[in-house]
């Protein structure tokens, strides 16, 4: 499975990256916001130093609208992928853009029949949101499941990225899920790597080591 990080934060991309297992990076306009900072400004500092996709959400309403925004991102850094909210015009804007090379992430997915749709638009990933579904007394994971499922049948291309990832358990259902991608906050990364019985391990060995030495 692949890992992206999900923030607009420089300094967590920079250390998340030199751990060796980053992958690609998703923004929103609530974490490019988080920072005060211009989002094709923050975009491009991302792509330079991730070397992966870098999705970019872009705020247009209409499809010919998406489409020239969607254009001018793109054309900012190669690792610039465009993000979409799933509706009517981002559907009519993934088909052109698509056909133009153009990758884009239709996001704000809450059911495999708004998945299917995006995919059978040309999009390149489609992100379900698993926590806010959790969060209306839902299984956030069952839709990723299902996602996977209708796309395998059909031998879609398009990725799915599991999104709105609140806990490394997140994390593990969607890779027991068959989950292209899961595109984590910094904070839910970092406890990934934890476990109280490997702290309690790795101190226990220094200080037999540290006695062996001292003998
Ligand atoms: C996905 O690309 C979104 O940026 C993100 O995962 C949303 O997560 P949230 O529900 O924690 O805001």
């Amino acid at each position: 499975m692949k890992i992206f990080i999900d923030t607009a934060n420089l300094d967590m991309i920079r250390e998340i990256n030199s751990w060796g297992i980053l992958d690609g990076v998703t923004t929103n306009p609530s974490l490019i916001a988080k920072e005060g900072v211009d989002v094709r400004t923050r975009v491009k500092e991302i792509a330079e130093i991730v070397d992966g996709p870098v999705s970019a959400e872009i705020m247009s309403v209409t499809a010919p609208e998406m489409i020239a925004e969607a254009r001018e991102v793109a054309a900012i850094h190669p690792n610039i992928n465009i993000k979409l909210p799933m509706c009517v015009e981002t559907l009519k804007a993934v088909k052109v853009l698509s056909a133009e090379g153009i990758k884009v992430n239709v996001t704000l997915i809450f059911s495999a029949h708004q998945a299917l749709l995006a995919a059978k638009a040309g999009a390149a990933y489609v992100s379900p949101f698993v926590g806010r579904l959790d969060d209306i007394g839902t299984y956030g994971i069952d839709l990723v499941a299902q996602i996977m499922q209708v796309f395998q049948n059909y031998g879609f291309a398009t990725e799915v990225i599991a999104a709105s990832i609140r806990s490394p358990a997140h994390v593990l259902d969607a890779a027991l899920a068959g989950c292209d991608i899961a595109t984590i906050p910094y904070d839910i990364l970092k406890k990934m790597v934890q476990h109280p019985k490997t702290d309690e391990g790795i101190a226990k060995f220094k200080a037999d080591y540290e006695k062996s030495v001292k003998n």
